[in-house]
């Protein structure tokens, strides 16, 4: 089996996965002889490929042929940079780096000048050059989890609306109006919300002018564990873009978030809303660091580049803990659902046996948004895919093109809605 483009699809070749639309509905079951009307179907559908019977794909496929001549070599020198420590030789990393190609030529072809590319793709290296981190000290105490808590004040301008959430989003028999009224009592969350229902992310018709309205089609539950990521992330909103790429940091947030939820749709889970809020979170532990020790953060950082060791291996060799582990401390701190807690603590160790599924998407989306290019939390390295995990969850590898193209739709939007664009 192997992936083919739309237009090379010939009607009587035979489906190797399912082929659906990228809301997980079923347009056609896999073994299907494809005919002419799949193929219209496909097309309307926005479906750029498939999972085609006997066709290999090339192992040695090169990914720049498609490329502008003039930019092979820096396309070259990006996919170098952000993939060092994969060799391409993983279908679904394959295929990520030709859609990462894609996305470099879409931006030229846009006219994004090269040095433009360059910088947003592989540095400059958190706004500081290189050999002044090289002799930032490593050394000085770092916190401890439980100290690093202890300076976080409890969540949002308004705990105990916030708790009354948070009770909501594990309290299936909420009735709408009765959970709108609680939102209700905080018109900046509220207003946020509406605009979050109204955006790409949802892509309803019709304008939906009410949070009565939005729980009633949406969902109680759904609404209520928007709210709490909403809350979450506007604690946060105060840590100066110059000492941290704050912009790049709630990109890559928010694409985690709409990839996690994508993917939660080919693997049926129920509340995705829930998934869409631990992607959001995953790295929150980051912020705290930063938080507290910018320094120490950024010498790591340094480490890292010219490590092989992933970043969170050298937080816990250094101090102790790892960024996973503090986030979900601090969502423990903060009573947000366990589910939640367990996404954010397992995203680096999907491999864990105490991780749920949930957590083994959110890890998938975390390498996907670093693959794709979309933001980044410090580094712009594409963090180790967790193999096991992937056959564990058992996306067909041509869900990574509509992956791609609806969140590159969708984060557009909620860039606005979360005002970090
Ligand atoms: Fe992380
Ligand atoms: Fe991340």
């Amino acid at each position: 089996m192997g992936i083919l483009a739309l237009e090379d699809i010939q009607p009587g070749m035979i489906l190797a996965s399912d082929l659906r639309t990228s809301q997980g509905r079923l347009l056609l079951p896999r073994q299907a002889a494809i005919e002419a009307k799949h193929l219209r179907m496909a097309r309307i559908w926005g479906i750029s490929e498939a999972d085609i019977e006997g066709v290999i794909d090339q192992p040695d496929k090169n990914v720049l042929d498609s490329a502008d001549p003039a930019l092979r070599d820096l396309f070259q020198e990006i996919l170098a940079w952000r993939f060092a420590n994969h060799d391409g030789k993983v279908q679904p990393m394959r295929r990520l780096m030709d859609l990462f190609v894609h996305r470099l030529n879409a931006l030229a072809a846009a006219g994004m000048e090269q040095d433009l590319l360059r910088e947003r793709f592989i540095g400059p290296f958190l706004s500081i050059s290189l050999e002044q981190e090289t002799s930032a000290p490593l050394s000085g105490r770092v916190l401890s989890c439980e100290e690093m808590l202890l300076r976080e004040p409890s969540l949002a301008c308004h705990p105990d609306i916030f708790h009354e959430i948070v009770e909501a989003s594990g309290n299936p028999k909420i009735s709408a109006a009765h959970l709108a009224e609680i939102i209700g009592k905080d018109p900046s969350l509220a207003s946020r919300l509406l605009r979050l229902v109204n955006s790409a992310f949802y892509s309803f018709e019709n304008k939906v002018d009410t949070l009565a309205r939005a729980a009633a089609i949406v969902g109680t539950v759904q609404i209520a564990n928007l709210a709490v990521g909403v809350s979450v992330i506007s604690h946060f909103k105060g840590i100066p873009s110059g000492l941290v790429d704050m912009r790049a940091f709630w990109e890559h947030s928010i694409a985690v978030g709409v990839i996690s939820r994508l993917l939660g749709v080919h693997r049926r889970i129920p509340i995705r809303e829930r998934l869409f809020i631990a992607g959001l979170l995953h790295d929150l532990g980051r912020l705290v660091i930063y938080k507290n020790h910018l320094q120490q953060a950024r010498a790591l950082m340094t480490l890292a580049l010219s490590s092989s060791e992933p970043m969170h291996e050298l937080e816990r060799a250094s101090w102790g803990f790892t960024h996973a582990e503090l986030g979900s401390l601090l969502l423990r701190k903060w009573r947000i659902p366990q589910v939640i807690q367990n996404s954010v603590a397992c995203h680096h160790a999907s491999f864990r046996s105490e991780a749920t599924d949930e957590a083994k998407l959110v890890h998938l989306a975390d390498v996907i948004a670093h693959a794709l290019g979309f933001g980044h939390s410090g580094l712009r390295r594409v963090p180790p895919l967790c193999l096991k995990t992937w056959d564990h969850i058992g996306l067909p590898v041509s869900v990574l093109s509509t992956v791609a193209a609806q969140t590159d739709n969708q984060l557009r939007d909620l860039m606005r809605v979360f005002a970090v664009s």
